[in-house]
């Protein structure tokens, strides 16, 4: 039998009404779950840059740039459910370029300061950029931070992930080797941004690679009644440029002592030479040799809870102590002094002129492997 035209009519608008449901049921699942990119907008030399919206099963959202790699969101519930922005950053990237102090950034090639900016590797002296004292920062004036990473979307059985590459040529910044660089992040189904970072270089090379994401665990105040726990028995002194003296000392008895769980500002103020607040390396216990619980930090208001582990042998904990209420960014929050607290995997800060620190040397043919993850819960 012919279908009569009526009925090719009305077959072809059922068809066109179940593409246009099936459309908008696969653009839902994509908001829900999954990887979305969208523009964020162009670096001043006109790059462009992008901005990979991950959500996981539960409906955790972390928000990755390609300029620097960096983490600009995490949305997490409190414990009532209620979903609110954990870490510090901007929703455009005109805050990023006006300059910030590393939100959420990836640096490197080395983390932390390296005294003088000045070391020796193979019987060759390097002078990098001083730019913080009379010391080199965070991998100098243009790091990693401020670099536009490639990217693109991975598969991964543990939840939605983003690959971000980065070339580094030889020379840059100063440091020998040219070195590529891959930070791969995931946000599991398990609640947890995973960091993971490789690397490998054309001749030896100090690296360092670390995530500097301020978090606030409930989207205003200050951090000082969080209650954090840091795994270190032990933390390496520094002078008054905060580049560690060298040797390595025990906590106990002293304010840096978190290896049991207590509120952030309990001591805050009795710590010697530097009562602006915590910017401390602590030497994790039995870390550097696989995935370590490092850190974990509960806000007893929001009920929200951030435990850390990482590969690193040590962990910088700083408390927003340079900020001052210059920044405002994602809801208008307003960036004062302890608004946040940053857990730094690293190798302990100056360690390429410290032969007793784990070195933080690569060389030709090996490859540099870093895992990081922060891990979101209430309680
Ligand atoms: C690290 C350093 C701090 C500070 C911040 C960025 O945590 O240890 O001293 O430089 O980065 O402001």
């Amino acid at each position: 039998m012919k279908p009569t035209a009526s009925k090719m009519v009305a077959v072809a608008a059922v068809m066109a009404l179940g593409a246009m449901f099936m459309s908008s049921v696969s653009s839902e699942a994509a908001e829900k779950q999954g990887v979305v990119k969208s523009a964020f907008g162009k670096t001043t030399d006109g790059a462009a840059v992008d901005l990979y919206t991950l959500t996981n099963k539960s409906g955790i959202v972390a928000k990755i740039t390609s300029y620097g790699a960096i983490l600009t969101e995490v949305h997490t519930p409190d414990r009532t459910g209620k979903k609110g922005n954990i870490v510090f950053g901007f929703d455009n990237i005109e805050g990023y370029l006006k300059g910030h102090p590393y939100f959420g950034a990836t640096v490197g090639r080395v983390a932390n300061r390296i005294a003088k900016g000045k070391f020796t590797l193979e019987g060759k002296e390097y002078s990098l950029a001083v730019n913080n004292g009379p010391n080199s920062l965070h991998g100098g004036i243009k790091g990693f931070d401020k670099a536009v990473w490639k990217a693109s979307v991975v598969k991964s059985g543990d939840g939605p992930s983003v690959k971000f590459t980065h070339h580094s040529p030889d020379g840059d910044e100063g440091y020998p080797g040219a070195v590529d660089v891959t930070v791969v992040y995931t946000l599991t189904n398990k609640n947890s941004v995973r960091i993971e970072y490789t690397a490998t270089s054309t001749k030896a090379t100090p690296i360092n690679l670390t995530n500097h994401t301020y978090f606030n665990l409930r989207g205003e105040g200050d951090v000082l009644g969080y209650e954090m726990l840091i795994n270190a028995d032990n933390y390496t002194p520094v002078d008054d440029t905060l580049i560690p003296t060298g040797s390595i000392s025990a906590v106990k008895g002293t304010p840096l002592d978190f290896t049991y769980p207590h509120a952030i500002g309990e001591h805050i103020k009795e710590l010697p030479g530097d009562p602006n607040g915590y910017d401390h390396n602590y030497v994790i216990n039995g870390g550097g040799k696989g995935l370590t619980l490092t850190a974990r930090c509960y806000d007893p208001q929001s009920g929200r809870v951030v435990e850390m582990q990482t590969t690193e042998p040590g962990v910088q904990f700083y408390t927003g102590n340079f900020l001052d209420g210059t920044l405002t960014g994602v809801g208008g929050f307003n960036y004062q002094i302890h608004d946040a607290f940053c857990l730094e995997a690293q190798h302990y800060p100056d360690s390429i002129n410290h032969p007793n620190f784990p070195s933080c040397v690569l060389r030709p043919g090996q490859k540099y492997h870093q895992v990081t993850e922060y891990t979101f819960s209430t309680k």
